[in-house]
């Protein structure tokens, strides 16, 4: 059956994802990311722990999922990049801004998540050089003092700037190759690797003394811990987390083979993601307990105790080796899915060729991520309302644009496309799915998602604080 369609699909110029597990591993390759690995753990640390997991289910079930159908509802049925699908959809041309706000999301995001992949990177050579193996013959008080040093090394002076370059020259490779060869290969080879590797450090994690008190603080709930702004922030992070708000998720549905389950796919990357992360979290909080430290160390979780606790353990460098592997593999694919937002506008719109567009738009990610987001770069120094330029691009991203590229997206699918038009895209036209279950998400998107990010907006207006 396929055979016949092939001569037809020739004629299409645009490429595809070739299998449904294609899609499920791209797509789990883009909302698996440094999100997992530092940013849920670390918050989770710090807003108390269960309960906000709770909260952050209950965002993701009633933001997350709706907002991601709408996303692959989107591209798929236009097989547009994130500003053309309002070309070919009938309703206002202004919804256009979804795609060049998603432009300057990408970019925005780039900035400082490629400096973080580039620490990421150099602790995959350090760890497998062994730099951290002398750590087990020093006093805890000496050890912690070293690795603090060797993370303040690694984020200064020129070193981090090459590995930040190296991350983008990996990930704009990755995007020469284009959607089957580049995106799709890649990440059906490496996502399983990081979930292998992944499920082995959270089982090696699990037998430290201190694994008890871990796994209570990741599901006994603390409803006393949890503020208002905890509860907000949770939101914040399920649009981070799930690549949501800013066209990833409609750029990769418009390479979704016409065959795959839109609803279903949601729901298992949602699922998946969220395994991901309290595997993570399974890994992370029984060191953090066992070795006494704080459980909302930021960044320096990972960096900065990671290493430490895990280079005391028996075979303590092995497990170090394969957890900068895993997060440098979560980084590269997340930022491959990014930056093909822009790329697909560039080669789709602005009909330029595809490696070129990758070069421009690396480039920019590149000279003005490297002179900004670190603290001995050229605009280093620079403050906005107290606020490094790192940490205030990714406000700007995850706390303004992101919810309102994901609003205007369910005022789009919610209010301006025909009902029915979406029932038959979603069940590919009475092939799969639940038609009650369409109807519930479709009640969910016009109602209830909205209202939710209009309190992410008060909030990022201050109106809590
Ligand atoms: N979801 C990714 C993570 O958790 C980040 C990301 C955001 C990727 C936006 C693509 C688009 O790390």
């Amino acid at each position: 059956m396929n055979k016949q369609h092939e001569p037809m699909e020739k004629q299409v110029t645009r490429e595809t994802f070739s299998t449904s597990l294609a899609v499920f591993f791209a797509t789990l390759g883009s909302a698996v990311g440094l999100g997992n690995i530092w940013k849920f753990p670390y918050m989770t640390g710090m807003n108390g722990g269960a309960a906000f997991i709770l909260v952050y289910l209950f965002f993701v079930l009633l933001i997350g999922i709706p907002i991601m159908v709408s996303e692959f509802y989107l591209g798929r049925k236009t097989r547009k990049n994130a500003v053309g699908v309002f070309d070919v959809l009938k309703g206002p041309k202004s919804f256009k801004i979804i795609g060049y706000m998603g432009m300057v999301s990408a970019m925005l995001i780039m900035f400082f998540y490629s400096t973080v992949a580039g620490w990421v990177y150099s602790y995959v050579v350090k760890t497998i050089r062994g730099d951290f193996r002398f750590l087990k013959d020093l006093s805890i008080t000496d050890a912690k003092a070293q690795t603090t040093a060797v993370f303040d090394a690694t984020a200064s002076g020129i070193e981090p700037m090459i590995w930040q370059g190296l991350a983008v020259i990996v990930v704009a490779t990755i995007l020469m190759l284009g959607v089957k060869k580049g995106i799709e290969r890649v990440t059906k080879t490496l996502m399983p690797v990081l979930l292998t590797l992944i499920i082995l450090i959270a089982i090696r994690a699990m037998f430290l003394p201190g694994a008890a008190e871990g796994i209570s603080f990741l599901v006994k709930p603390d409803f006393s811990q949890l503020t208002t702004s905890s509860i907000l922030a949770a939101m914040g992070l399920a649009f981070f987390k799930l690549s949501l708000g800013m066209g990833t998720m409609v750029t990769y549905g418009s390479y979704f083979n016409k065959e795959n389950n839109l609803v279903g796919t949601s729901f298992k990357v949602a699922f998946s993601d969220v395994a991901v992360s309290i595997l993570a979290g399974l890994a992370i909080f029984p060191v953090v307990f066992t070795f006494g430290l704080a459980p909302e160390g930021g960044p320096g979780l990972l960096f900065n105790t990671i290493p430490l606790v895990f280079s005391l353990l028996p075979l303590g460098n092995l497990l170090l080796v394969s957890f900068f592997v895993l997060s440098a593999i979560a980084a590269t694919t997340a930022m491959v899915s990014m930056v093909e937002v822009p790329v697909a506008i560039f080669t789709e719109q602005f009909k330029i060729n595809r490696k070129l567009s990758v070069v421009m738009i690396t480039s920019v990610m590149f000279i003005i991520g490297v002179l900004t987001t670190h603290p001995d770069a050229l605009f280093g120094y620079v403050r906005i309302n107290g606020m490094n330029l790192f940490d205030s691009f990714d406000y700007l991203a995850s706390n303004v644009l992101m919810p309102l590229g994901g609003l205007l997206i369910t005022i789009f699918v919610g209010y301006y496309v025909k009902k029915n038009h979406i029932l038959a895209e979603l069940t590919n036209d009475g092939q799969v799915g639940n038609p009650k279950l369409i109807g519930a998400y479709h009640i969910i998107l016009r109602y209830i998602t909205p209202i939710l990010l209009i309190i992410v907006f008060l909030n990022a207006m201050g109106l809590f604080s």
